[in-house]
């Protein structure tokens, strides 16, 4: 029989060591040192309580705390760099400290799990992340915000069923992606005060026979209130589900933008020129300018979504409380993180310096096309002929125009009477583009005046805490 490895942590039931494949698939270290900082910050915090409490005695607690804190420089300068055998980042760390403060380190897991200590560390990550991403979608909107104020008159076809259907200011089109973000924005202040919860102090899954004191760890921690059951405690992760719904929508909004940016820079559309430092070329076609931030965006929409759907499943089978499925939570977590930071930041570099709008082509489009026949029908209706029969009379008008080869703008006006009586000559006017744009003037539309007013309701949002 192989004795244990002397490194091996858990207790002496074991008389042998891990087969060494066995090792490698069930670490985690690989992937949990992400986890560190947060680690050694709730280690502390845990052996703050011990002491308060007078579960160890305060030098003890003073000796955890700052052995502790050497292990964070250690890491911070390189120093420290736990190998598999140290099976998982919490093992890796009481080890270390162990080492630093001798036999005192080993009163640091008193009252503790690592199943309350995993969760703690997850709910620690993901609040600063959170705090991250929302100013990360700050600094997006501010990017939409200052392209709108600058396009409010600019104007760009607007599409149904990416058929040309109505003609907007651009700014309007920018300011959809603006209140997205914001929704982003709340949503994910919403899913922190979930992720806000302390688990510590639930033990291994039923609480623990020392008397601590979780509501001084959560403060000290800065946590918003702590899990009232210990089994609830170890084994929840709806946080992490929540964030993750929210990740997959900043996704569905980035990966949106994307699709429009990329159709916007063909040489179809030609709404947008890219600039060198954001898009790439082709290796054989020397014509060529991708727009590659955009696209890969979109790409990786898939990913979180992924990740998403892999917690889902992770947890829907799962007995109370902890099991070790649940180690599954992190890399993808991790990954969702990384993914939506990654394109929150291309996005926003892409919009405030990698592309420009073209003005002028944008102004023109919109006077190439039928995206003014509405106006047509409502032009009649307002003069009382019923829309529905106006409706149909314009959709005659579109099909002899088309058969001509003429726009709207075309028509005389003996044309224009000829199909109905109640035309008069300020049809034209009715019909140019900016006058079609600025008449749509209901609450959230897209006449100017309305776009003005979301500017100041974006400007005010903002500014919020
Ligand atoms: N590495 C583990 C995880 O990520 C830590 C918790 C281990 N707990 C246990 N009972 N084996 O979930």
């Amino acid at each position: 029989m192989v004795n244990p490895s002397p490194q091996q942590t858990w207790s002496q039931r074991f008389e042998s060591a891990l087969h060494p494949a066995i090792a490698r698939f069930n670490a985690s270290i690989g992937f949990d040192i992400e986890l560190i900082e947060y680690d050694l910050t709730g280690s502390q915090a845990h052996a703050k309580m011990l002491a308060h409490t007078g579960i160890i005695s305060p030098e003890e607690g003073e000796q955890l705390v700052t052995g502790l804190e050497q292990i964070r420089q250690e890491y911070r300068s390189g120093q420290f760099n736990p190998g598999i055998d140290a099976e998982d980042v919490h093992f890796a760390v009481e080890r270390r400290l162990t080492e630093i403060v001798g036999d005192v380190g080993k009163k640091l897991h008193t009252a503790r799990s690592r199943n309350d200590q995993v969760g703690t560390d997850t709910r620690l990550y993901l609040r600063d992340q959170i705090g991250q991403i929302r100013q990360q979608l700050r600094q997006f909107q501010s990017v939409l915000f200052a392209l709108a104020e600058q396009h409010v008159e600019t104007l760009i076809p607007g599409y149904t069923h990416l058929q040309r259907a109505q003609p907007l200011s651009l700014a309007h089109h920018l300011l959809a992606y603006f209140d997205m973000a914001q929704r982003d924005w709340e949503r994910l202040g919403d899913v922190y005060r979930r992720v806000d919860l302390l688990p510590l102090g639930s033990g291994a899954l039923a609480g623990t026979t020392f008397p601590i004191d979780r509501h001084y760890s959560a403060e000290l921690l800065g946590f918003g209130g702590v899990y009232s059951n210990s089994l609830d405690g170890v084994s929840d992760r709806d946080f992490a589900i929540e964030f993750l719904c929210a990740a997959s929508l900043i996704m569905v909004h980035l990966s949106r933008l994307s699709e429009e940016v990329i159709l916007w820079a063909s040489e179809e559309f030609s709404f947008v020129t890219l600039k060198d430092s954001c898009s790439t070329g082709s290796s054989i076609m020397p014509q060529k300018k991708n727009p590659d931030v955009p696209e890969l965006v979109r790409g990786k929409t898939g990913r979180v979504f992924g990740h998403l759907q892999a917690l889902l499943v992770l947890m829907k089978g799962l007995p109370l409380a902890y099991n070790k499925d649940l180690q599954e939570d992190k890399e993808a977590l991790f990954d969702a993180v990384k993914t939506v930071r990654g394109c929150l930041e291309a996005m926003t570099i892409l919009l405030q310096e990698g592309m420009e709008f073209r003005t002028e082509r944008l102004n023109s489009a919109v006077a190439e096309d039928f995206s003014n026949a509405t106006d047509v029908a409502d032009y009649l209706a307002a003069k009382g002929v019923p829309f529905r029969e106006a409706y149909n009379l314009v959709g005659k008008v579109v099909k002899t125009s088309l058969a001509a080869g003429k726009l709207l703008k075309d028509l005389t006006l003996e044309e224009w009477q000829s199909l109905h009586p109640a035309f008069e000559n300020d049809i034209y006017e009715a019909i140019a583009p900016a006058r079609v744009v600025s008449a749509r003037n209901s609450y959230g539309g897209t006449g100017f005046d309305q776009v003005r007013q979301a500017l100041d309701r974006a400007r005010a949002h903002l500014s919020e805490p």
